[in-house]
C-alpha cells in the first residue's frame, strides 16, 4: 500500500507531472505538447521541445520518464487533449498509469492539473489505486522483491486545508479496500472457496477494528443453510468438494450516531463457475475464478464504510458457493425452493448466480427499516456484450434510486449505464412446472436475469441491480490505474452511494 500524503513543496527526487496534446502552431502542423503541472511552476518549455523530439504524443496511458536537473527522475502521464479543466477521471487515470509505472521507488511527488478539492482526491485515487501488485503466487525472487511505489505525495497549494487532508485519507481507505476487492478476486478457486472466503473475511474484519468499528461477522455452513432453506445456494453448491457459506458482515456508525439510512448490499460469491452440468467451454473458463467479484466488493466495500465512520448502517450479504460438476451436482429439470418459498425450474445450471442471489436478497430483506437494497454480480455474458468491459449496467425498481446511484457514481469514475426491465420478458421465465424457471429469453439476456431477481425483491422496497459482468475482471492490458485481473468494480460507488446518502 502506498501512503497518500499532500505537500506544497517539492522535497522528492521523483516529479510526475501531466502531460497534454496542444492544439498544432498552424492549420496540418504537428500538434504541440502541454506541460501539466498544476499548482507547481516548472519551467516547461524546453522539456516541451524534448518531449516533443523523443516523440511523446501526451496521449491518455502514454508514461515518458527522463532524468531530470532539480530532480532526478521526471515522469511525464499523458492527459489526452489540453482542456481549461480536466475531467477528475482523466487526473485519476493519468495519475494511476504513472503509479504503476514506478514500481520498486520509495517516493514520488504528483503535480497535476487539479483545480479543485475533487480534482486532488482523484489524484491521491489514481496514485494509491494505480500501485497495485499481485505476486503471491510467484517463487521467482526478482519478482517477489518487487514493491509498488510506497509514498505518493499530492502537490497542491491546498495542502494545509483539513477537507484536502480528510480527501487523502479517504483515497488510501479507497485504495486499502480496493486491494482487497482485486486480491479475493485474483486468489485462484484452489486457494479461495466458499470455507476461505468466509475465513479470510472474520479474519479481515477482526483486522478492521470488529466490534469497536461497529462491525460484526456471521457466517452460515451448508447444514444451517439446508436445514433453514436456503435452496438456492445449496442447490448450486452442492455439486462441489467445497461447501457453500452465506456470509453477513453488518456495521452500524459507532457511538451515539443514529445512522441516516440503511442499506443491504447483496454480492454474488461464486468462488468458481464452471458451468455445472452445462459445462463451460474450456477457451476462457478461467476467468471464471473472478465469479465472485461482487461479493468481494461488497464485503469490502462495508469495511471502507466502517473505517470511514460514515453515518450509515449496512447489512452485507455475500452467498458463497462454487458451481461444480459432479453426481451430487443439480441436474437441468430439477426443482429448488428458494428461501421464502418461491420454487425454480433449473433449467440450466449455469444461470447459477440468479439462485445464490435469491436466496440472499430473500433474507436481506427480513431486517426491519431498510432504506435500499443493492445487489452487484457478474451475472451474465449478455452484460459484456451489451455494454463491452468498461461500463457495468443498472437495473430497477425505483427511478429515483437509479438515478441519484448514477449520479454519484459518475463522480467516481466507474462507468454505469441504465438498463430496462421490461415487463414482457417476464413471461419468458414461466415454468410448466414450478413457479418460476431459471432461464428466459435468451435476447436481452441481461434484463431477463433482473427480472428473475425482480421476483425476490419487494416492490415497496428500493432495489437496484448492478451487473458488473465484463468490467469485474480485466483479461486484456493495464491502463490508467486499473492492474491486469481484479479490478475492483463496484467499491467506490457503493461507499459513495452510502456517503452521498441516497
Ligand atoms: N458467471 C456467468 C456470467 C459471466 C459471463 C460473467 C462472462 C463474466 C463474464 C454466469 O453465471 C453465467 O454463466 N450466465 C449465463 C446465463 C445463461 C445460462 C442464461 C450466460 O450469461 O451465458
Ligand atoms: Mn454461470
Ligand atoms: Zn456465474
Amino acid at each position: 500500500m502506498t501512503t497518500l500524503s499532500l505537500t506544497s513543496s517539492l522535497t522528492d527526487d521523483i516529479l510526475v507531472v501531466g502531460l497534454a496534446q496542444g492544439q498544432p502552431a498552424r492549420k496540418g502542423g504537428k500538434a504541440t505538447l502541454v506541460i501539466e503541472s498544476g499548482d507547481l511552476a516548472l519551467d516547461a518549455k524546453s522539456l516541451e521541445e524534448i518531449l516533443s523530439d523523443m516523440g511523446a504524443t501526451g496521449k491518455a496511458d502514454e508514461v515518458v520518464k527522463i532524468p531530470g536537473n532539480s530532480v532526478r527522475l521526471l515522469v511525464f502521464t499523458g492527459l489526452g487533449k489540453v482542456s481549461s479543466a480536466y475531467g477528475h477521471e482523466t487526473l485519476r487515470r493519468a495519475a494511476g498509469a504513472a503509479a504503476r509505472s514506478l514500481i520498486n521507488q520509495k517516493s514520488a511527488t504528483f503535480a497535476l492539473p487539479a483545480r479543485d478539492l475533487e480534482g486532488v482526491a482523484a489524484v491521491a485515487q489514481g496514485a494509491g489505486l494505480g500501485a497495485y501488485l499481485f505476486n503471491e503466487f510467484r517463487s521467482d525472487e526478482v519478482v517477489t522483491s518487487n514493491s509498488s511505489l510506497a509514498s505518493a505525495k499530492i502537490y497542491t497549494s491546498h495542502a494545509a486545508k483539513a477537507e484536502y487532508k480528510e480527501a487523502a485519507v479517504e483515497a488510501s481507505v479507497i485504495a486499502q479496500y480496493t486491494f482487497l476487492t482485486r486480491d479475493l478476486i485474483n486468489t485462484p478457486p484452489s486457494h479461495l472457496n466458499p470455507v476461505t472466503f468466509a475465513e479470510r473475511m472474520s479474519a479481515e474484519v477482526k483486522a478492521a477494528g470488529g466490534a469497536r468499528a461497529g462491525l460484526s461477522i456471521t457466517v452460515m455452513t451448508e447444514t444451517a443453510l439446508k436445514s433453514k432453506g436456503y435452496g438456492g445456494i445449496t442447490a448450486v453448491g452442492q455439486g462441489s468438494a467445497n461447501p457453500p457459506r452465506l456470509v453477513r458482515i453488518s456495521y452500524t456508525p459507532t457511538g451515539k450516531v443514529k445512522p441516516a439510512k440503511r442499506y443491504a448490499f447483496v454480492g454474488k460469491g461464486i468462488t468458481f463457475d464452471s458451468g455445472g452440468l452445462a459445462l463451460k467451454p474450456a477457451l476462457g473458463m478461467e476467468a471464471m475464478k473472478s465469479d465472485m467479484s461482487g461479493a468481494a466488493a461488497v464485503c469490502a466495500s462495508v469495511l471502507a464504510i466502517a473505517a470511514l465512520k460514515l453515518p450509515v448502517a449496512v447489512d452485507v450479504w455475500a452467498p458463497l458457493a462454487e458451481n461444480m460438476v459432479s453426481d451430487n451436482a443439480t441436474r437441468p429439470s430439477d426443482i429448488i425452493t428458494i428461501y421464502g418459498g418461491k420454487t425454480v425450474e433449473v433449467l440450466n445450471p449455469d444461470a447459477e448466480g440468479r439462485l445464490v442471489l435469491a436466496d440472499a436478497l430473500q433474507r436481506a430483506q427480513e431486517e426491519k427499516g431498510l432504506d435500499a437494497i443493492f445487489d452487484i454480480a457478474t451475472l451474465t455474458g449478455a452484460q459484456v456484450i451489451a455494454l463491452g468491459t468498461r461500463t457495468s449496467a443498472v437495473m430497477t425498481n425505483n427511478e429515483a434510486l437509479s438515478s441519484a446511484f448514477l449520479a454519484v457514481s459518475q463522480s467516481t469514475g466507474e462507468q454505469f449505464w441504465p438498463m430496462p426491465l421490461p415487463t414482457e420478458l417476464r413471461a419468458s421465465l414461466d415454468s410448466p412446472v414450478a413457479d418460476l424457471a431459471n432461464i428466459g429469453d435468451r435476447m436481452g439476456g441481461m434484463l431477463v436475469a433482473g427480472i428473475f431477481l425482480k421476483e425476490f425483491v419487494s416492490d415497496d422496497l428500493p432495489w437496484l441491480h448492478l451487473d458488473i459482468a465484463g468490467p469485474a475482471y480485466n483479461d486484456r492490458s493495464p491502463h490508467g490505474y486499473t492492474p491486469v485481473g481484479g479490478t475492483g468494480i463496484g467499491l467506490r460507488s457503493l461507499v459513495a452511494a452510502a456517503k452521498a446518502q441516497i
